[in-house]
């Protein structure tokens, strides 16, 4: 374990966000200071809940210029990248497990001009990524099981991390590591540690009292990490 040496991004999930006032809480977590906004869709079929699809990426297009992280819960995503694209995506993160032609959909995705993300469930090793390194942006590591906000997060997903740091670290060092699922205040430093350069928060921001002091104290936490290090 070592103390981060790049920027490390924070990533709302509007997962937990308040769809009756979304605009609202677009710019809050905005004036928090992160980095970009993660939008979990989901299909009712890959993972047990359905949220939303193209249409409402395009509409929240319209209110902020963060970058928008799409993470697709969705079995097949072959079939809707190119929409999620166009709808204003900027990184489509899609699943080892909902597609046998990962390496296909990867190189897809970059010929999009997106970045390129593949999602790996707790359940699935790291390993399984090996020959898939180059043509990766990003390597999300689920650290709860998809489909929800709000779980505990598996500590496991830390050994995990560290495992696909050392894979980027010798054929894709540019590539990053998403952590998505139960990161709080309580165990962000960890996953910075592991080897994350993004992190996910969706309860842990939209629920507490004040989003954007609790996005500044993410902040804090994460600098404190890199004085250390000097
Ligand atoms: C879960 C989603 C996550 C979720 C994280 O399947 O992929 O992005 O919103 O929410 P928290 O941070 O509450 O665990
Ligand atoms: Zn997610």
């Amino acid at each position: 374990m070592s103390a981060p040496r790049r920027y490390v991004k924070i990533a709302p999930s509007l997962l937990s966000a308040d769809f009756a006032d979304i605009a609202d809480q677009i710019r809050m977590v905005e004036s928090g200071g992160c980095d970009e906004l993660h939008l979990d869709s989901m299909d009712g079929v890959f993972v047990p809940n359905l949220t939303w699809g193209m249409k409402i990426v395009k509409d929240l297009r319209k209110l902020t210029a963060l970058p928008f992280d799409c993470h697709l819960m969705i079995v097949q995503p072959e079939r809707y990248v190119d929409a999620f694209r166009e709808a204003g995506a900027d990184i489509i993160t899609f699943h080892y497990e909902a597609t046998p032609h990962q390496h296909r959909l990867l190189r897809h995705i970059r010929s999009l001009g997106a970045k390129a993300g593949i999602a790996i469930n707790p359940g699935t090793p790291s390993a399984l990524l090996v020959d898939l390194i180059e043509e990766i942006d990003r390597v999300l590591v689920m650290s709860v099981n998809p489909g929800f906000g709000g779980q505990t997060f598996i500590d496991r997903a830390l050994v995990k991390v560290a495992e696909v740091r050392a894979l980027l670290n010798v054929r894709n060092p540019v590539a990053e590591i998403e952590v998505d699922g139960g990161i709080g205040l309580a165990n962000l430093e960890r996953a910075v540690q592991a080897g994350a350069d993004v992190l996910v928060a969706g309860n842990s921001v939209f629920g507490s009292e004040d989003p954007p002091e609790t996005l500044r104290e993410m902040r804090r936490r994460i600098d404190g990490l890199q004085k250390q290090r000097r």
